[in-house]
């Protein structure tokens, strides 16, 4: 962890973890270690979401190219650009044919797995530019770069649902202000179904999602010198919240926890049976997505879904 990523997670401990419930922002969950989690849940039968979202975009990523003729795709949480692939191909070959140049832009927090996903998607295209940048799109400044042609911003992977409402609501208004009009921006969302798939996807058999979750206890164990802190003293639990429609990720201490964080000067405890909320995946309805962007200023162009209606694509423009 760099001096700036530690003392931006001493920031986010001190405002959360003892606040009532204790919780974490999510970015947290992706250190190196948690990046690797993440995409083995990728891979794990009962999570659907990467499987359908890919299908949809093996269907429609040559029209998206065609339809946006865009010049540069910023792509937000891009994670390993797995993917993205599918739309890389389609706008390197748009890109050729039009005679221009296109420029693939993907911006995360986890440092490691965004520059070498990126090493190895410049080796990969060798007609894209690629221009990794290490950011937080949830910082006031969410700010995208300029280009001769439109641009199109991604953000894949539903990870939209991992924003409460109000932050969703600023988050899309902030979008829409660094998208210039004629710009385009692409959302991936996972969309309302029955209760025992979702609850299903959120704990895997093989148990791969638990150790995503409790990785967050390493972070704050490493980068808040917490000695004593242990991810086996948690559990993983994801349960369905009908109210918000949203699964919710917690760990619940099994045990009374009393840990000295060095790097906080300051002591943290937690009675045994405490939760500590780590995430929440907002899933959607696509009548109530639609007037959300529109709320934004992002007019719907087209919106898709996979065959079984799971998860959707929602192409808007500024
Ligand atoms: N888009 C990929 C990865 C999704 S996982 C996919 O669809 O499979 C979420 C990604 O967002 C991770 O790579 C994580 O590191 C990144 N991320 C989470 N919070 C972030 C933040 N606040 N700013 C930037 N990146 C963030
Ligand atoms: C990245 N994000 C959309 C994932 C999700 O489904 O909310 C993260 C995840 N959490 C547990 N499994 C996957």
């Amino acid at each position: 962890m760099t001096v700036s990523t530690e003392s931006a997670l001493a920031v986010d401990a001190v405002a959360g973890l003892w606040q009532n419930p204790p919780t974490l922002p999510t970015k947290w969950l992706y250190d190196e270690r948690g990046s690797r989690l993440f995409d083995e849940i990728t891979r794990v039968p009962e999570y659907y979401p990467t499987r359908r979202e890919t299908e949809i975009l093996a269907a429609r990523s040559g029209d998206i190219a065609s339809v946006t003729d865009a010049a540069m795709m910023v792509e937000l949480g891009s994670g390993t650009s797995t993917k993205t692939r599918m739309l890389l191909s389609a706008f390197a070959e748009h890109a050729l044919a039009a005679g221009h140049r296109f420029t693939y832009v993907p911006v995360d927090v986890s440092t490691e797995i965004l520059e070498s996903s990126s090493a190895t998607l410049a080796l990969d295209y060798p007609g894209i530019d690629v221009t990794p940048v290490v950011a937080d799109f949830t910082g006031p400044d969410l700010s995208l770069p300029q280009t001769g042609g439109p641009r199109i911003a991604v953000f894949l992977g539903g990870t939209i649902g991992n924003f409460d409402d109000d932050q969703r609501a600023v988050f899309l208004r902030r979008l829409a202000g660094a998208l210039s009009p004629g710009d385009y921006f692409l959302l991936g969302a996972d969309l309302i179904k029955d209760t025992g798939r979702l609850v299903a996807a959120y704990n895997d058999k093989a148990g791969v999602t638990a150790d995503f979750n409790r990785n967050m206890i390493e972070v704050l164990r490493t980068g808040l010198a917490a000695d004593g802190l242990y991810a086996d003293d948690f559990d993983h639990i994801a349960r369905w919240n009908p109210a918000r429609h949203r699964i919710e990720m917690w760990l619940r201490a099994r045990r009374d926890i009393d840990v000295w964080f060095g790097a906080l000067q300051r002591d943290w405890k937690l009675a045994a049976g405490t939760e500590i909320r780590t995430e929440i995946s907002t899933k959607f309805d696509l009548g109530v997505l639609g007037a959300e962007l529109a709320a934004a200023g992002l007019d719907v162009v087209t919106t898709w879904t996979d065959d079984a209606g799971d998860f959707s694509l929602t192409l808007s423009r500024r």
